[in-house]
């Protein structure tokens, strides 16, 4: 599009010093206006326009005025001092105003629908995989075809501890995000093992993965060991990607609902409505983690709207900007239905983020 907004500048101008007529240059520069007018109005409410159409605003703002506003203005202005060129400038003008004028009006029956577009995200948590040698290349190799998928898309990688500062390193200049996988309860001290979420901070990581399945199922983590890493996610400005979900047993149960509901209540809500603005959740259904199982796109909707039904219950209108994440075996083959729900907002992706190729690919779902 910015191609198209010179392009048609340096075409008048070109034209404008031929003619030695000043009005050809501001016709110019009028179009030129226009045209990123349109631009900036389709690319800030209208995210989901994909190529094609694009093509077709830029045929309807460039070809239309010749064909239809062109001789209508022709006829029009019959007066010898209007010269063919002058019509030419002024149908350009017409048409592309007309286009600008109808993205405005979309843009803000479409930003009364959907309050805030909420952000895309596509994480990828490496879990206990990848020597620091084979992190780097699968950073390397996700940020050097990132510019394949929508740049609307914000994308995350979560590596062991041991190579985050590595990949922190490697994707310096992308606006591919570091994540760490889990932190320490407290800020610092004698606690063996643990990992500090202010260590995590200096690094240049911008998030860190909380109350993740294996995390509550292997190593016992509670809503009360939760509610403090929380604290020290926020204080050290980390923005926590905070996992809920069942276990087979109780899907089949029936008790998802409730399951998610009290995972939710016991941490989240003892947030303010400051820190819950920069949460991100993540929906993973235990039973669907790497075992191939997926939830259907129709359960995976039903479950994030029934958890964003919980987060309006406590802040209100600010569940609506909060981006829930579907996380279960999420492949390239099948993130495209289920990230066309209305609720799901992205994925956090275990297995297939292992692959640079599949990641990105999953990214092409939006
Ligand atoms: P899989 O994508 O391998 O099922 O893992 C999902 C997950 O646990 C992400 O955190």
């Amino acid at each position: 599009m910015i191609w198209t907004v010179i392009l048609t500048a340096v075409v008048f101008m070109t034209l404008s010093v031929e003619h030695l007529a000043p009005e050809w240059i501001f016709y110019a520069v009028c179009i030129a206006l226009l045209y990123m007018l349109i631009y900036i109005f389709a690319r800030q409410f209208h995210s989901k326009i994909k190529a094609p159409q694009w093509g077709l605003i830029i045929a309807t703002a460039c070809v239309v005025p010749q064909m239809v506003v062109h001789p209508l203005i022709q006829a029009l202005m019959t007066d010898e001092e209007y010269t063919g060129g002058q019509v030419m400038g002024i149908s350009f003008m017409v048409c592309s105003a007309t286009v600008l004028l109808i993205l405005v009006i979309s843009s803000l029956i479409f930003k009364k629908k959907r309050p805030k577009m909420r952000k895309k995200i596509v994480a990828g948590n490496w879990k206990m995989n990848t020597l620091p040698a084979e992190g780097v290349e699968l950073a390397k190799n996700v940020a050097a075809d990132r510019a394949s998928v929508c740049e609307c898309v914000n994308f995350i990688v979560c590596p062991p501890f041991t190579h985050l500062s590595q990949v922190v390193e490697t994707l310096k200049g992308t606006d591919i995000k570091v994540g760490a996988q889990n932190c320490a309860a407290e800020a610092k001290g004698a606690y063996t093992g643990e990992v500090a979420a202010s260590m995590i901070a200096a690094l240049g990581c911008e998030y860190v993965i909380l109350g993740h399945s294996e995390r509550r199922q292997y190593y016992g983590e509670t809503s009360q060991t939760l509610n403090k890493k929380m604290e020290q996610a926020y204080a050290n400005n980390l923005v926590p990607i905070y996992c809920v979900g069942e276990n087979l047993e109780e899907r089949e149960a029936g008790n998802h609902f409730a399951v998610c509901k009290a995972q939710i209540e016991e941490v989240v809500f003892n947030l303010t409505e400051e820190q819950f603005r920069k949460l991100v959740i993540a929906y993973e259904p235990v039973w669907a983690i790497g075992t191939g199982k997926t939830a259907t796109a129709d359960q995976a909707q039903e479950i994030h709207a029934y958890i964003r039904e919980v987060l309006r219950s406590k802040f209100g209108a600010a569940a609506e900007e909060c981006p829930i994440l579907y996380g279960g075996s999420c492949k390239p083959s099948n993130a495209a239905e289920i990230f066309a729900k209305a609720d799901v907002d992205g994925g956090l992706i275990g297995g297939a983020a292992l692959k640079a190729e599949d990641f990105l690919g999953i990214g092409k779902g939006f």
